[in-house]
């Protein structure tokens, strides 16, 4: 009998080998990048649903489809008008007969859950309102790329509990990283994944908190991550979250309070002069740009993982 099917929806379906493996592979493809690549998509196409907007994560998927043998459709969502041209069901039950992997970018992580529920190749969440597992898992590879010594981290994410937070939140938990989400108290994440995150934590021996205060949270931290204050769906907020988050801007001067030797993120795209000033995001001390480019490298370990 064949393996059931595997998807990458959320990071929660992984175990924390599962993830470190991945990681490990992902080092390992960027070093043999276009030598020896492994084939594993051969004869197959994959398709790119997309109903938001996106640099990275479009040309890293396509590119990581094109370098393991396959090939990539892209689909704007127009196109395909999912859940009103046809349900989402059908589409899924479509493109099983067709092709042999769907990546999807949606507004609701439902949407994702209903392409993978009903058919039989891989989905993989390019990013929905809940979730970014691919950015956690390039974040999860920069950070090992740039961190000295073998002291646990120590991540404040500041800003947002929006998808890239929660993610992040469920990559730490399970690598045991101590992750703090620093935001105003109305913006705090969801009682459930932080119990989910709690839980899974304890095993690790890590630590999730949530707090509003920025410049005590900074104090110890080996990384400060951020993103903008208003997620791709929510502009008619982008106002009121302006306001809310004034005091919560990643600037030169909470750089200053951290630690010499502690990093920067974002997963980009920055709104420069909000979230992030940008002698913050452009100096030494900011690994942004190389976990933009670690989304390719680490997404074709994804890959390789789903079709073993
Ligand atoms: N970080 C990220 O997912 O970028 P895009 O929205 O450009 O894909
Ligand atoms: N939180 C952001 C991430 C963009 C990559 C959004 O959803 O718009």
């Amino acid at each position: 009998m064949s393996s059931p099917k595997k998807d990458l929806l959320s990071l929660q379906e992984l175990s924390t080998e599962e993830i470190k493996s991945i990681i490990a592979g992902a080092i390992e493809l960027k070093k043999q990048r276009l030598n020896n690549a492994p084939t594993v998509l051969q004869n197959k196409t994959g398709v790119m649903i997309f109903e938001k907007p996106s640099l990275r994560t479009r040309i890293t998927f396509e590119t990581a489809i094109n370098e393991l043998g396959g090939h990539a459709i892209n689909l704007a969502s127009e196109m395909v008008g999912m859940g009103k041209r046809e349900s989402v069901t059908d589409v899924a039950r479509n493109l099983e007969r067709i092709v042999h992997l769907i990546v999807a970018r949606t507004y609701s992580h439902q949407t994702v859950e209903l392409l993978a529920k009903h058919s039989s190749i891989p989905v993989i969440n390019a990013l929905t309102d809940k979730f970014h597992p691919c950015q956690a898992l390039a974040f999860g590879m920069t950070l090992q790329e740039h961190l000295k010594g073998d002291k646990k981290p120590k991540i404040a994410f500041i800003g947002d509990s929006n998808n890239v937070c929660n993610s992040l939140m469920v990559l730490s938990a399970k690598l045991g990283y101590d992750f703090s989400v620093v935001c105003p108290e109305k913006y705090c994440p969801s009682a459930d994944l932080l119990n989910t995150c709690t839980t899974i934590a304890k095993s690790t021996g890590s630590e999730i908190k949530v707090t509003s205060d920025l410049k005590g949270a900074v104090k110890n931290a080996t990384v400060l991550y951020t993103d903008v204050w208003t997620s791709m769906g929510q502009e008619h907020e982008s106002e009121q979250r302006r306001c809310d988050f004034a005091s919560f801007q990643l600037n030169a001067e909470i750089l200053s309070i951290a630690p010499k030797e502690a990093l920067v993120s974002h997963c980009l795209p920055a709104h420069r002069g909000e979230e992030i000033t940008s002698d913050v995001l452009d100096s030494e001390q900011s690994i942004a740009f190389d976990e933009a480019e670690n989304r390719l490298h680490v997404q074709k370990a994804v890959i390789v993982h789903l079709f073993s």
